[in-house]
C-alpha cells in the first residue's frame, strides 16, 4: 500500500497566535478580504482580528452576510466582494461555515462561474487566492481540509466544493479566540471533531499517517471536551481542544470521514440542524452498526477515550468505546433522538435516499450502508 498524506503549508498554533495574522497576510499584497462570523463581531472580538491587519497597513474589507449551514449564494457574494475591492488574500475567521465560504470565495475569483458549479470532486481548474484560515471553534478542522460545503435550495442539500485548491496556505489556531465560544457550541463542535477523528481512523483510506494524528485528536477531544463546555474559560481545555480538532481536521483530509458524515447531510440539508448537532446524535448510533467490521480498532479508542484495556476482550472494549461516546454526548447535553428535533419518521426514506448520494464518505465506512441500512439507523436514533 502507498500512502499520500498533504498538509496545509503552514499551521501557526498558540495563544498569541493571532499576532501573526498581518505578517501572514502582507505576504500575499496590500488588500484582504475578511470573511467572518457575525457572531464573532457581536462577541467584541472585531478589533482584536483587525489589530495585527491594521498594524501592516492592510486595506481591509469585511463580509460577514455568514449563517449557519450557509447557502452557495453567500459564497457568490463574498467572492464578488473580493474581486470588487481587487484583493490579493482571502482571510476566514469563524467556525467551519466562514472558513468554507471564505474557501469558497477564494477559488471563486479565479474560476469563472458560481459556487454551486464547483460542488463535487475537482472541478475547480485553477488555484485560487491565498487563503488564511483562522478557526474560532474547536470542530470542523475546516482550516486544514480541502473542503468547503455549502447548502443548496434546489434541490434542498448540502455538498462539499473537494479540490485541494482548496487547501488553505495559512491555519492560525489562537485558543484565546475560542474561550468566549457559549457551552452549547462548544459541545456540538466539539462532536465533530471527535466524530472527524473516530471516522478518519476507522476509514478505508486511513494509513499509518492518518491513524497517528486521528487517535492523537480522539485522546484530546474526549479528556477536555466536558471542562471546555463547562468552564469555557480554561484556556488548557480550549487549547487541547482546538489541537483535537487540528488533529482530526488532518486525518479527515487525509482518511476522509464516514457514514455519521453521510447520515448527517440530509439533517443539515433538508431540516438546517448544525452540522455537530447531526454528527453528534448519530456518532453512537452509526459505531452500533459498525462495530463488527472494526473491532480492534474500536477496542483501541475505548482505550484512547479512557478505559481500562488490560485484561478486557477487544469486542468488550469496543462496546465501551461505544457507550462512552453515547455518556460523553449526554454529559454536554447533545440530542440523543431525531424525535426531540422535530423530524418526523416519514422523512427517513427519503433522508436515506439523500444520505446514499454522499458516496465518498460512504465508501469509506468500514461497514457497507445500504438504503435499508441508513433508515434502520435513523430508525434507531429515532
Ligand atoms: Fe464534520
Amino acid at each position: 500500500m502507498t500512502y499520500d498524506f498533504q498538509i496545509v503549508p503552514r499551521i501557526i498554533f498558540g495563544e498569541g497566535a493571532l499576532g501573526e495574522l498581518g505578517v501572514q497576510a502582507k505576504k500575499f499584497g496590500e488588500k484582504v478580504l475578511l470573511v467572518i462570523d457575525p457572531a464573532i463581531l457581536k462577541a467584541g472580538l472585531h478589533e482584536s482580528i483587525l489589530k495585527p491587519l491594521q498594524k501592516e497597513n492592510l486595506h481591509v474589507s469585511t463580509f460577514s452576510d455568514i449563517e449557519p449551514e450557509p447557502w452557495v449564494e453567500i459564497a457568490d457574494e463574498a467572492a464578488r466582494m473580493a474581486k470588487e475591492e481587487k484583493v490579493s488574500c482571502v482571510i476566514g475567521v469563524g467556525g467551519g461555515s466562514a472558513m468554507d465560504v471564505a474557501k469558497a470565495a477564494s477559488i471563486l475569483v479565479t474560476n469563472a462561474g458560481k459556487a454551486s458549479d464547483y460542488q463535487g470532486l475537482d472541478l475547480v481548474k485553477k488555484p485560487g487566492l491565498a487563503k488564511i484560515m483562522v478557526p474560532t471553534t474547536a470542530g470542523t478542522g475546516s482550516e486544514v481540509t480541502f473542503t468547503a460545503v455549502l447548502s443548496r435550495k434546489e434541490p434542498k442539500m448540502k455538498a462539499g466544493i473537494n479540490s485541494h485548491y482548496l487547501f488553505p496556505e495559512v491555519a492560525i489556531l489562537d485558543p484565546s479566540l475560542s474561550v468566549a465560544l457559549p457551552p452549547k457550541t462548544t459541545a456540538t463542535t466539539g462532536m465533530d471533531a471527535l466524530t472527524h477523528a473516530i471516522e478518519a481512523y476507522t476509514s478505508y483510506q486511513a494509513s499509518p499517517l492518518s491513524d497517528t494524528v486521528a487517535r492523537e485528536g480522539i485522546k484530546l477531544i474526549a479528556a477536555n471536551l466536558r471542562t471546555a463546555v463547562r468552564q469555557g474559560k480554561n484556556l488548557d481545555a480550549r487549547s487541547n481542544m482546538l489541537l483535537g480538532s487540528l488533529f482530526g481536521g488532518i486525518a479527515l483530509a487525509n482518511a476522509g470521514v464516514g457514514a455519521v458524515h453521510a447520515l448527517a447531510y440530509p439533517l443539515g440539508g433538508s431540516f438546517r440542524i448544525p452540522h455537530g448537532v447531526a454528527n453528534g446524535l448519530l456518532l453512537p448510533y452509526v459505531m452500533k452498526f459498525n462495530v463488527k467490521k472494526c473491532v480492534d480498532k474500536y477496542a483501541d479508542i475505548g482505550g484512547l477515550l479512557g478505559e481500562k484495556v488490560s485484561g478486557v476482550s477487544p469486542a468488550h472494549l469496543a462496546e465501551k468505546a461505544i457507550s462512552e461516546v453515547t455518556k460523553l454526548s449526554e454529559d454536554i447535553a447533545i440530542p440523543r433522538k431525531l424525535s426531540e428535533l422535530g423530524i418526523d419518521e416519514k422523512n427517513f426514506p427519503e433522508m436515506a435516499d439523500a444520505a446514499m448520494k454522499v458516496s465518498r464518505p460512504l465508501e469509506n465506512n468500514p461497514r457497507k450502508v445500504s438504503k435499508e441500512d441508513a433508515i434502520s439507523i435513523y430508525r434507531t436514533a429515532y
